[in-house]
Formats: C-alpha cells, structure tokens, sequence
C-alpha cells in the first residue's frame, strides 16, 4: 500500500485544478484496503475516495484522507451461451475493460466507449452514455462499509441506480471494491445506435458490429468533448434536468425547436447543453475558466484556473438558465468544498 503525506491531487483530477491532501492512500486489493480500515486510521478523519478524479471539482485543499484504488482485475466468471459474468476491480480504468468486452465479443458496453474514469466510479455515478447506463449491465457490486470494516454483495436491484445516482452515492461510507457485469453474447443482441446523432454518425455502408460502434463512438466524443490530456475538464458539468410534461410543454410552444427525451411517469429531459447554449455561453470565458466551444455543457480550464473560478462560473450559468428558462440546473460534477 501507498500512503504519501501532503500530496498534490494536480494528476488526481481531469480538471486540472491544483490542490494538495493531507494524505493520499493507494490499495491494491480487497484485503489491504480491509487492514487500512480496519486499523482505524480513517476514524475521526475528514476522507475521501476517488477514481480516476474525471467528475470532480476541488474548490480547495482537502484537509483529509484520499483514497484510490488499484485493484485491477479482469476476469470471466461465468459463460453461458446467452452471455459471461465479468469480474472486475475498482481500480481498471472504464475505458480498459470496455476494450476488453469489445474484444472478447462481449456486448452491452460498447455505447459507454471512451467515458474516463475507472470501474468503481461506473457504479457510484451510474455512467451512461447513447442510450446507455452501467444500470444496465451491473449483475451486482462489492462494497466495504468503512463504519463496520464488512464487505457487503450488493443486487442491481439494492444499488438503487438512477439517472447519475446510486445506493453508493447516497451512502458515501461504502467504498465500491469490485463490480460484476452481465454482458451477452452477440447472438439476438440488438446494437442500440438510435440515441441522438450515433445512427448518422456510423459510416454509410458500414457493417454493425462492437467494433463499428465502439469507433463511432470515439470519433463522436472525440469531436464533441475536450480531451483531458490537452483541456482541464470533468466532461458534463451539469445534469440534464427532468422536468413535469406540463413545463416542458409550455416551453415547446416558445421554443419549438427545443431537444427533449421522453422519460417515464409524465416526465421530459431537457439537455442541459441546449439550455446554457440558448443563453449564449458556448465559447465564453470568465478569468481562466470557460466553457467549451463545442458543447455548453462542459465547463474547461482555461489554463492555470482554481476550483473557486469554475464554480463561480458555474453558478453565473445556473442563475442564467433560471432567468431565462424558469429551470434550476443542477452539477453533475461532485464539488469538494
Ligand atoms: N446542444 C446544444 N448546444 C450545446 C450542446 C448540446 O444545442 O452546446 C443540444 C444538442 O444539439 C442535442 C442536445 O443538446 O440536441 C443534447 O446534447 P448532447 O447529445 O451533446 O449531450 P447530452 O445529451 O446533453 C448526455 C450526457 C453525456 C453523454 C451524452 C451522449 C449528461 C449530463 N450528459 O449529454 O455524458 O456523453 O449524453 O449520450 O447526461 C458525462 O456525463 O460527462 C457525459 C459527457
């Protein structure tokens, strides 16, 4: 186990924001990470856990602990004709075992291509991406509750997933350790490219296979997100937000060319891009941080910014979406105060 004291999370955080931590934890299995607990090491400490840092916004120094995980495993735990059980750590980054998956001609993930981030993080957030959601594809998930030190199995069914929300986000004491994922066999499946500009997107002629799509997929977020390697970001800065049908209805008289995703129980989503794009943002800048000129959703480092910067700018969109709009826009990013 890793444990550095005072350490710079500047490579911990796509957002490129450069803040320290009294001490950064790294565990590479189950076990380590049950000892460190079990020492009592986190009791009466302020503590954090991370993944690969793709949706966080530091505003200052974490007084605390932060943990991440290195558990790194792959591995099929059941076959069936209809599909396998894939067993996989906290610790792999997304995009690894979705390569794996579409190499093995394991279907189900192939939409979710590219999403940064680590597997942990798939179930904590609930990813999703083209019509897809990690709901859709966990068979269950291993979590330790860092208040008893047990490690508990979790059903889809107990994760509670929703829309960029889980059992886990909720109930910050469980550190998700692995995570099972049922994926099916390419016999029956149904490729799902019907969300948004996917079908335009494949290459005219072009076969459908995983491969096919997972490269479409890549090209489109290619173009449309800023790479966090070149551009300090956290991907969609805000959620898209789900409004009562008779609001959205109200709105589409005014704005008749307003995008919307149907929703269950009477509700409409609303792409939060289209809103803070109709206020006139895409492209702005406020001191270092600003917003991405190819989507509005993404808010970017303009180079050197802090967290305070981009959460001032992010709180300038919320208050002109709600003027504008009547709709309160809320982060999708986790903002460490
Ligand atoms: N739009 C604009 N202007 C903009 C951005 C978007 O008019 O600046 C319009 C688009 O033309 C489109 C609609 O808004 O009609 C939706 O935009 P888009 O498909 O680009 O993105 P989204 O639906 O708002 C969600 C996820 C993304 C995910 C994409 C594709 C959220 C908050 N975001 O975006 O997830 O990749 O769908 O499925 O749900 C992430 O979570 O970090 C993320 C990137």
């Amino acid at each position: 186990m890793k444990i550095e004291k005072d350490f710079s999370l500047l490579k911990y955080n796509t957002f490129g924001i450069d803040v320290k931590c009294q001490a950064f934890v790294e565990y590479e299995s189950k076990e380590e990470l049950m000892d460190y607990v079990s020492s009592g090491a986190l009791r009466n400490q302020r503590w954090m856990h991370i993944g690969g840092g793709s949706n966080l916004l530091f505003l200052s120094d974490f007084d605390g602990i932060v943990l991440h995980s290195k558990i790194k495993h792959i591995r099929t735990i059941q076959t069936q004709e209809s599909g396998s059980v894939v067993s996989v750590g906290s610790g792999v980054i997304w995009d690894d075992f979705v390569a794996y998956c579409v190499k093995e001609q394991l279907a189900g993930v192939e939409n979710l291509s590219l999403i940064p981030g680590e597997v942990g993080a798939s179930a904590v957030q609930n990813i999703g991406a083209y019509g897809v959601e990690a709901k859709d594809v966990i068979q269950s998930v291993e979590a330790l509750n860092v208040e008893d030190g047990k490690v508990y199995g979790f059903t889809n069914k107990e994760c509670c997933f929703a829309y960029r929300d889980s059992f886990f986000k909720q109930h910050p004491n469980y550190i998700v350790i692995g995570v099972n994922y049922r994926l099916k066999s390419l016999s029956d499946y149904q490729y799902n490219i019907s969300y948004g500009n996917l079908q335009k997107a494949m290459q005219p002629g072009e076969e459908l296979s995983l491969e096919s799509i997972r490269k479409t997929i890549i090209n489109v977020r290619n173009s449309k997100l800023p790479d966090p390697k070149e551009i300090g970001s956290a991907g969609s800065f805000f959620k898209n937000p789900v409004v009562d049908r008779p609001v959205y209805e109200a709105l589409a008289k005014e704005y008749p060319t307003m995008p919307f995703y149907e929703m269950p129980d009477e509700k409409v989503k609303i792409p939060a891009g289209w809103l803070i794009d109709q206020c006139g943002w895409k492209g702005k800048q406020v001191g270092r941080a600003g917003v991405y000129d190819k989507q509005a959703l993404v808010l970017v480092n303009c180079g050197g910014a802090n967290g305070t910067e981009v959460w001032q700018l992010a709180e300038q969109i919320v208050a002109s979406v709600k003027e504008k709009f009547s709709i309160a826009i809320s982060p999708e990013v986790c903002v460490i105060k």
